[in-house]
């Protein structure tokens, strides 16, 4: 038997999935630490958990760590400490490092979450990477883009979800950028060299250092593309077989910056891109599971629960490496116009034309607020043994789901 705790400031859909799975694991007794209520729980799952400590900032290291003692003396012991959030990874570290819990500690966190200190580790260990600066004013702005050139990308040192994210086109925009959004002594912000290329995501699970297993996917097109046109439609691609020699610098350099930061054991969200000459530049990585459905999406190409493959390795440090059974994608449905959804064109026409495909469909209802983010107002999920299909498919949806915005009467 295993005791764990799962924190989890909001208990939003995605965050519960993750909790639910943890807590119905056999051998495992789960404590729950959150902002929310607890009551925010289906009573299913409030009765699998062995706990529930509430905290007024469920991101605050002390506090966790106070909450975890409670729960220590609660359970016997406290094992293993586990969250998904982005925001978190530091502070559990932390917790873990002061309480002695096994796991991932804060040195090791900080390089995942801080993009600049994540870069400087990758050049120190010739881990193929945008060329980047960290700027902390105008005049270190005008230095590093003089030094790295245009085009360039400016975005926060710990990011998500694509946000504050600019492309920089020249001494124009810089000028622009400086003006609207430009860095501080307290807000510094990462230029990059902009990476041209097809952009790509290495999703693996690493045990004391070895790759045990990996799933490879594309964007079509980039996030930042999307991000650049509001109403553009996107889609992720999980190809079926991702044996071929293509793949084999990903696998080689994606593990070794995975241990250059320090990772042990864990299951961890990379991208990168393949330039037009072949060669590959890594991105960015995160020490947690992926979030945009992605979790969803390697559950469906590999049949299996990877909500619940993930805290069996948080915990155990177990995991049984799935095979890929199908391709699978997702297409995201963004909205076109202002205002709310007033409508979604398109349907019976994909309905017909892909209904068999169609293993997880979330449309967006009228009146529904734009997300403002680039996963949009919903997705849809397809899946097939054949690759073709299933990016064919995708493009489809792409082409012909049209989601309006408006004014609802
Ligand atoms: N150096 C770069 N070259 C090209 N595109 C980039 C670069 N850095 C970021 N981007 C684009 O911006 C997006 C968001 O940046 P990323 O570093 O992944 O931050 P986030 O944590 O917000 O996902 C990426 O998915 C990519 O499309
Ligand atoms: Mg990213």
């Amino acid at each position: 038997m295993a005791n764990a705790v799962f924190v989890a400031p909001f208990l939003l859909p995605a965050t519960v999935r993750f909790i639910a799975a943890a807590a119905l694991l056999p051998d495992v007794r789960l404590g729950l630490i959150s902002q929310d209520p607890e009551e925010r729980l289906r009573d299913d799952l409030r009765a699998a958990l062995s706990g529930h400590y509430r905290v007024t900032d469920g991101t605050d290291a002390q506090q966790i760590a106070d909450a975890t003692r409670v729960m220590a003396r609660h359970l016997g012991s406290v094992d293993s400490l586990l969250g998904m959030l982005e925001q978190l990874q530091v502070p559990l570290g932390e917790v873990r490092d002061a309480l002695g819990i096994k796991g991932m500690g804060a040195e090791v966190a900080r390089n995942f979450r801080d993009k600049a200190r994540m870069k400087t580790v990758f050049e120190a260990n010739g881990v193929p990477c945008a060329r980047h600066r960290l700027v902390h004013s105008a005049v270190e702005a005008r230095a590093a883009a003089a030094a790295l050139g245009y085009p360039l990308v400016a975005k926060p040192p710990a990011g998500a979800g694509a946000r504050s994210t600019f492309r920089l086109d020249g001494d124009h925009q810089l000028a622009a950028w400086l003006d609207a959004d430009g860095p501080g002594d307290a807000s510094p912000v990462l230029l990059e060299q902009m990476v041209i290329g097809a952009e790509h995501s290495f999703d693996s699970v690493v045990i004391d250092g070895e790759l045990i297993w990996h799933s490879i996917s594309r964007y079509l097109p980039t996030p930042l593309e999307v991000l650049e046109n509001p109403w553009v439609q996107w889609a992720v691609i999980l190809p079926r077989d991702i044996s071929g020699a293509e793949y084999d610098p990903i696998r080689h350099d994606g593990l070794r910056g995975l241990r250059a930061l320090g990772l042990r054991t864990g299951l961890t969200h990379m991208e990168w891109f393949r330039r037009p000459g072949g060669d590959i530049a890594i991105s960015e990585v995160a020490a947690r599971p992926p979030g945009a459905q992605f979790t969803s999406l390697l559950s469906y190409a590999h049949d299996v629960d990877m909500y619940a493959a993930w805290a069996r390795l948080e915990i155990f440090g177990e995991f049984s490496p799935p095979e890929r059974q199908y391709a699978v994608g997702a297409a995201y449905l963004r909205g076109q116009g202002s205002g709310s959804v007033v409508a979604i064109h398109g349907l019976d026409t994909l309905q017909h034309e892909l209904g068999d495909l169609v293993v997880e469909a979330h449309l967006p209802v009228q009146g529904q607020s734009p997300s403002g983010t680039y996963e949009g107002e919903g997705h849809v999920i397809l899946r097939h043994p054949e690759t073709s299909v299933v990016e064919a498919g995708l493009r489809r949806v792409v082409e012909v789901a049209r989601v309006e915005l408006g004014e609802v009467s």
